[in-house]
Order: structure tokens, then C-alpha cells, then sequence
């Protein structure tokens, strides 16, 4: 930001020296770059589909906008107020496409939303109906992302679904020739919204096949799913983290692996659970999209979704994913490389019991590291020393998480 404003006030100072324009001008990158400002560090918001399913309406989402707000999310970093599947309604004669009754004015919804500083997403897919069955983009693409950018769409979940019945009627028994349809629709849309003139984020949905980190990004977006749904129970999401290992090397500013959105405080979810959730997608360098209620969320999971020090691990500029180093019984340890030389560690016992009478037994050096290590515990918010060999506690499912500022 401050280099950004710096360098204005230098173009602004010699436009007046050389007597050129009197007015203040940004300057201007090219649009490639400018695109790319989008997802420097993952992306921070909330999504409807987790919790509401095919039931959102208008003012869920701005009940949603309302409390990211008043429960101090925004002012943590959450920014994407994002419309999931069935905002969708029908098309007139010119192809335009209209939301349905659920959504009477999208365009007074985005100015809502962004009275309030934050920003609009919405939904669809390359295929002809969306994974509920609404109206999609095929044949549209362009028409649609234009369509987005009037209406101040600032995100979009572009979600394969019927696309992939399509891709088999076009090339039946030919994966090969199915996977480059698919890219290529994916590119197609991901060109679309480069000439529409307005910064949107662009996330792929697909529903974690067909290895999406090795291609997706050449199709221009800026996430891409890695896993299928996920669900608010412990096995579901500590399924999706183990998938994720091995993937960090394809994240990085601008592009990320996307683990699917929050379950934080929806279903059944303990608060050991809903803390390793967040710290475990803190670590994965994964958008943090909430998933739950959030007008009517408990102070705990507020708690949880607003803690900062875990924020800053996921928000880290440095943007490298973590990675998961050992396990040991069902004891994982996992690390995170940050900017400034700094090291996230994170213990999680994914067992269903406590480590007590025989805790787990940290091994440092298996981290890199050598000594006693000062870190900061950023769920308790205590200076903690990390020792080679030392005993660690924790409850079932539940996580030690760890900042060591200058690593040995
Ligand atoms: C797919 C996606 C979900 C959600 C639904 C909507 O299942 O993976 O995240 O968008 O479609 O229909």
C-alpha cells in the first residue's frame, strides 16, 4: 500500500514539475498485472452454500454482510460476501440472464454489500444447468461475465457440474480429449472476465478430480478445489486435509489450492475441532471462507473465525503452503515457511482420545530445527518454548499451534 501511494504522490509531484496534468493519476499497470492483484493472499469471506444450501435468499445475504461487520470479521480481513448455487432464474429473449425471485435486485444487493466495504460473489458453471439445476453459462460466457461486472460482481465460483456430461457427449471414451474441453471452458470464462474490465476473482470448482493444481492456473484462475465437498463432521475434513498433502508447491500468490470453504460452528463441530479446522486451513494457506450462521453464531466461533495470529499464518505475503513434515500413531506435525524467516508449527491429534498417560513426544530436529525454540501459543496467546523431545498434551482433535518468530 505504501509503495502504491508513494509512487502516486512521485508521478503526481513531476506532472506538476513538468507542468503536465494538474490532477493526481495512478499509475496505470498493464491489465495482465492489474488481474493478478486479485488473491495475493487467499481469499477472506463467507459463502451461503455451507449453511444455507439451496435455500439462500436476498437478505440472508445481507444478514451475512450485516454481521461480518458487526462481529468484527471484516475489520480481521474477511472482505467476500459470496451468493453460492440458486441465485439463478431464467434467461430473456436477448440471453440475458436474470436472478430468480429469491434475489429480486442483484444490483441493489452488490451496492448493499459494498456500502458496508465489502465484496460481492456470485455463481455458475460452464455446463448447461448448475449442480442444482439452474440456469448455467454455457453459450454465454461472455454475455455473463459482462453481466457480472455491470452488476459489481467482484468473485466468481465457476463450478464444472452438467459441464461434465458434456465433455463425455463430446468425446465419448476419450479422457484425454474430455480434459482438454474441460480446461478449455475454464480458460474460456477466465478470458471473458480478463476483458470485462473489472478485477474479479476467479475460483474453479470440480470437485478435487483431474488434478486441477497442474492446470488450472493457465486457465486464470486464482483457485481451484482440490477435494470434494466438504462436510461438518471430523473424519470429512480431516480426510481433506491428509489430500492436501503434497499440493503446496503449486499455491503461491495469485493462485492457491482451494480445500473447500469453512464448517467452523455449523453442524456438530466441537470448539477443538472448529479451532483445528481454521488452523489447519491457516496452515494450508486456504481461502478462509466462513460457511455457518453468522448472525447467529455463537461468541466461541466468533472467536475462532476472528483470531488473528491465526489469520496472519494464512494471510502470510510470503503465500507458501505448509506441508505436512510427520506423523506418528495419529499425531500430525505440520510446518508453514513465513515471510521474514518465521516458522508456523502445528501439532494436531487427529485420534479420539487424549494424549495423556502416554503423550506424544515432539521431534524437533525432524523439523529442522535444533534447540529450544521461543514461539508465541496462538490459541492461548502465551510465549511458549518448544524443546526437542518434549511431551505434549492435547485433546481429541484438537491442536497446538505455534509462531516461532526466528527459527535455529
Ligand atoms: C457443488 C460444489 C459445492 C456447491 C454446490 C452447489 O457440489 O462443490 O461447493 O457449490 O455444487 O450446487
Amino acid at each position: 500500500m505504501h509503495v502504491i501511494a508513494s509512487r502516486a504522490i512521485a508521478v503526481f509531484a513531476l506532472a506538476t514539475l513538468t507542468g503536465a496534468a494538474q490532477t493526481p493519476q495512478t499509475p496505470k499497470a498493464p491489465r495482465a498485472a492489474r488481474q493478478q492483484m486479485v488473491a495475493q493472499t487467499p481469499p477472506m469471506g463467507w459463502n451461503s452454500w455451507n449453511y444455507f444450501h439451496r435455500n439462500v435468499t436476498d437478505q440472508d445475504i445481507r444478514a451475512a454482510a450485516d454481521a461480518m461487520v458487526a462481529s468484527g470479521m471484516r475489520d480481521a480481513g474477511y472482505v467476500y460476501v459470496n451468493i453460492d448455487d440458486t441465485w439463478e432464474g431464467e434467461r430473456d429473449a436477448n440471453g440475458e440472464l436474470h436472478s430468480n425471485s429469491k434475489f429480486p435486485d442483484m444490483k441493489a444487493l452488490a451496492d448493499y454489500v459494498h456500502s458496508k466495504g465489502l465484496k460481492l460473489g456470485i455463481y455458475s458453471t460452464p455446463g448447461p444447468k448448475t449442480c442444482a439445476g439452474f440456469e448455467g453459462s454455457q453459450g454465454h460466457e461472455a454475455q455473463d461475465a459482462r453481466l457480472f461486472a455491470s452488476l459489481g460482481i467482484d468473485y466468481l465460483k465457476y463450478d464444472l457440474c452438467s459441464f461434465r456430461a458434456v465433455m463425455r457427449a463430446q468425446a465419448p471414451n476419450d479422457p484425454a480429449a474430455q480434459m482438454r474441453l474441460m480446461e478449455a471452458a475454464f480458460a474460456k470464462m477466465g478470458k471473458a472476465l480478463r476483458t470485462v474490465g473489472r478485477p474479479m476473482l476467479y475460483s474453479l470448482s470440480l470437485g478435487g478430480r483431474d488434478a486441477a493444481w497442474e492446470w488450472a492456473p493457465s486457465t486464470g484462475a486464482n483457485l481451484w478445489r482440490t477435494t470434494r465437498d466438504i462436510q461438518s463432521n471430523w473424519d470429512r475434513i480431516y480426510a481433506i486435509l491428509s489430500q492436501q498433502d503434497g499440493l503446496a508447491k503449486y499455491a503461491g500468490p495469485g493462485h492457491w489450492n482451494d480445500p473447500d470453504m469453512l464448517e467452523v460452528g455449523n453442524g456438530k463441530l466441537t470448539l477443538a475441532e472448529d479451532r483445528s479446522h481454521f488452523s489447519m486451513w491457516a496452515m494450508l494457506a486456504a481461502p478462509l471462507l466462513a460457511g455457518n450462521d453468522l448472525p447467529n453464531m455463537k461468541p466461541e466461533v466468533r472467536d475462532i473465525l476472528t483470531n488473528r495470529d491465526v489469520i496472519a499464518i494464512d494471510q502470510d505475503r510470503l503465500g507458501r503452503e505448509g506441508s505436512r513434515i510427520y506423523t506418528e500413531g495419529e499425531v500430525d506435525v505440520w510446518t508453514r515457511h513465513l515471510a521474514g524467516g518465521a516458522m508456523a508449527v502445528a501439532v494436531l491429534n487427529a485420534g479420539a482420545e487424549r494424549y495423556s498417560t502416554h503423550p506424544f513426544h515432539l521431534n524437533l530436529v525432524r523439523l529442522g530445527l535444533h534447540g529450544p525454540q521461543q514461539g508465541k501459543d496462538l490459541w492461548t496467546g502465551k510465549e511458549v518454548t518448544l524443546t526437542d523431545n518434549m511431551p505434549i498434551e492435547l485433546a481429541s482433535h484438537d491442536v497446538l499451534l505455534v509462531r516461532i518468530a526466528s527459527p535455529k
